[in-house]
């Protein structure tokens, strides 16, 4: 089964693409080979423009772990053309009646809210509650414990109900990735991307997401039953990714549920198509 039809392959537009599969390339790029009304979710987590670097630079085993301690690429403190030509390109590669999840802080969503709102319709400004305080100014400023996520749509979907429930509240808890666990100072835990996942998009769909950092996404549409394609401009991020992805399957692959293992589902389900 391919991702795209065959009039696409055929013409040359969706030939050098797979999915299931991270590409340690720009995310502009690497989304002009897409073909438009491809992809079913996007979950985008950019660099959010804020010139970061790591206060955990004194640990060296943090250092070896998490390399952003030098700064995060296109994280300038001006990066709206660049976010806004990703958004465009977004635009273009999704379905109708598909969902966006873009990740942001609450000093950039008046920046960006607008460059999502040129394509999209924004329907809510999630809250994502975390269960430690950041640092900043430790006696000048309250103790920052969210970060926000912009909720949009390309027309109209409804959500799929999870855990029980078809409607959930705009906070979402879920605790960050500890730091002796992080691979990436911006890695957002799985079992809030898997949520997302299973909320807006079905088993066998493909999500895009064009910053991949360590991985996260790709790992969720794993464990979730649904197909993957990305991109990450740091080619160490990119390792660390596909290791990430080849544990995941590993992983996956060991647990039975029912009378059928892992990689029969994946393989049914999933199976390897050429883009
Ligand atoms: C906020 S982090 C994503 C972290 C990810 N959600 C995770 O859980 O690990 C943003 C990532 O985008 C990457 N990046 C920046 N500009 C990019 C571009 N033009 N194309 C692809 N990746 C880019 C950075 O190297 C960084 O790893």
């Amino acid at each position: 089964m391919k991702l795209f039809p065959d009039h696409l392959v055929s013409e040359g537009l969706a030939e050098s693409l797979v999915i299931n599969k991270i590409y340690n390339m720009d995310c502009t790029e690497g989304m002009r080979m897409i073909p438009d009304n491809s992809i079913d979710l996007v979950i985008a987590d950019p660099p959010y423009g804020i010139n970061y670097y790591s206060n955990w630079s004194k640990d060296s085993n943090y250092r070896s772990r998490v390399r952003s301690v030098g700064g995060i690429s296109n994280d300038k403190e001006n990066n709206t053309d660049f976010l806004s030509e990703v958004v465009q390109e977004l635009d273009r590669v999704l379905k109708p009646n598909t969902h966006i999840y873009w990740f942001t802080r609450w000093d950039r969503v008046m920046i960006q809210q607008p460059v999502l709102e040129n394509y999209f319709k924004i329907k809510n400004s999630i809250i994502w509650m975390k269960n430690n305080w950041s640092m900043g100014d430790l006696r000048g400023a309250y103790a920052g414990q969210y970060e926000n996520i912009l909720f949009a749509q390309k027309g109209h979907r409804t959500f799929n109900e999870v855990a029980g429930k078809k409607r959930h509240p705009d906070i979402l808890q879920f605790n960050r990735v500890p730091p002796n666990k992080l691979n990436h100072s911006h890695e957002k835990p799985l079992d809030l991307i898997s949520f997302l996942i299973e909320k807006s998009s079905n088993r066998g769909e493909t999500i895009l997401d064009p910053f991949v950092g360590s991985g996260t996404t790709a790992v969720a549409a794993l464990h979730t039953n649904r197909n993957f394609i990305g991109f990450e401009l740091d080619p160490e991020y990119a390792v660390t990714a596909n290791e990430r992805i080849a544990e995941a399957k590993a992983e996956l692959c060991g647990s039975d549920r029912g009378n059928q293992s892992y990689s029969e589902r994946w393989s049914i389900i999933n199976g390897e198509k050429k883009v």
